[in-house]
């Protein structure tokens, strides 16, 4: 499943803002303070809402008056179009207000076509907790299969239909939107986080900022071990000196990672090796996850990693990508945008505080100049990728 495009509007920083035709590797770009966070944390909103609900994921950042973009007065909204393999383009609509001080769902829509033509389809219309909602699945392929629709309501106005009604449960274009929101994953890592010994566990995914890493290192060493020989080949191309590495426990019941240097017997402990040696073997482990995340978002991983480095990590978050886990990433490296294609480049640009996103392909004169063999980390740095340059 792939998302194809992205409108929000009076969120934060984006006020009116559409992303057309996102990629399975989609790059951002941007001077400080332009939203790429924000970008990234449409998805953490939406995750909040269908855990929680609306109050809640708005409470969390710091209330309605916060979140709602400065000067606005609509709803705050979000509307993701998204496609599963081989099927019809599918919107699920968000709007999000204020009612007696608590964010309420104004609005929540799931439509999609049925066939080739007609009009987009309402499969669950959500106002204020109460609308209706088909109550039996049907495929898309049979456009006149009979749908049956019935209204419902909802325990409160703050939770979402696709939580709250039980039915959803079993509708695969629900669940699989569900999916997608529930396991969406934000890479930020944090080299301090990752370097301690931790509790002995268990942990299948790398956590957002990377402190569980030891435990992942131990589950894909015992579980999937020739995923593992392929990380460790990887980590010996790619870091000079390293031959192994390993999650080993302490006599107190700690894990720690430990990587070996071909010239020493010892090896050295997690605390004691670079930065870029933990920032690469951690991204090398999230990367390799065997069931990736459907939308990995992952803020400017070049930090700390050697510059000729950065072609590669591009190459596999393509390789992620087509492993079904779309990425989304921001990046301020010339040299990771070096290795990425015009049509994979995205830059935000603010005007009078607010936002506009642009895709490089539809510049004309990047797309021209890339042609004639410029570089986009070069055309970057002199600011043509909206004048955020170096
Ligand atoms: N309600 C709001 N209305 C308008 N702008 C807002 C609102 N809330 C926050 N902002 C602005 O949104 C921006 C947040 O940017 P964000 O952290 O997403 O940027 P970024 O591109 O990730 O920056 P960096 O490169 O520094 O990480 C800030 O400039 C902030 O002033
Ligand atoms: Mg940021």
């Amino acid at each position: 499943m792939k998302i194809e495009r992205l409108k929000i509007q009076n969120f934060r920083v984006f006020k009116d803002v559409q992303i057309e035709d996102i990629p399975a590797l989609a790059l951002f770009v941007g001077a400080n303070g332009t939203g790429k966070s924000t970008l990234f944390d449409v998805f953490g909103f939406l995750r909040d809402s269908l855990q929680d609900n609306v109050h809640v994921a708005v409470t969390r950042r710091g209330g309605f008056k916060e979140v709602r973009s400065r000067g606005a007065s609509g709803p705050i909204t979000f509307e993701v179009k998204f496609r599963e393999d081989q099927g019809p383009l599918v919107t699920y609509l968000l709007k999000v207000e204020e009612q007696d001080g608590r964010a309420v769902v104004a609005q929540e829509v799931l439509r999609y076509r049925r066939g080739q033509s007609g009009k987009p389809w309402h499969f669950l219309d959500f106002n204020y907790g109460e609308g209706t909602a088909v109550t039996n699945e049907v495929d898309y392929g049979t456009p006149n299969a009979e749908m049956q629709r019935e209204p419902q309501k909802l325990d409160s106005p703050e939770i979402l239909a696709i939580k709250g009604l039980g039915q959803f449960e079993r509708f695969r274009v629900v669940s699989s939107f569900r999916r997608l929101i529930e396991r969406w994953h934000l890479s930020d890592f944090h080299i301090q986080a990752a370097r301690p010994s931790q509790e002995a566990g268990y942990a299948e995914h790398l956590s957002p900022e990377g402190d569980n890493l030891p435990l992942v290192t131990q589950y894909l060493f015992a579980r999937h071990p020739k995923l593992f020989a392929e990380i460790l080949d990887k980590m010996k191309q790619r870091v000079p000196g390293v031959t192994k590495v390993e999650a080993t426990e302490t006599v107190d019941g700690r894990l720690v990672l430990r990587f070996q240097d071909g010239s020493f017997r010892d090896p050295f402990i997690a605390r004691y090796v670079s930065d870029g040696t933990i920032k690469m073997f951690a991204y090398l482990i999230l990367l390799h996850d065997p069931s990736p995340h459907p939308l990995l978002c992952i803020e400017e991983p070049e930090n700390q990693l050697y510059p000729t480095l950065l072609g590669e990590l591009v190459e596999e978050f393509r390789d992620y990508a087509r492993r079904g886990g779309q990425v989304m990433a921001s990046t301020h490296s010339p040299d990771l945008l070096n290795a990425a294609e015009v049509g994979e480049v995205y830059w935000l640009e603010k005007r009078d505080g607010y936002t506009t996103v642009v895709r490089a392909k539809e510049d004309a004169q990047v797309c021209a100049l890339v042609e004639a063999g410029d570089s986009l980390g070069a055309l970057w740095k002199q600011g043509l990728l909206g004048g955020a340059g170096l």
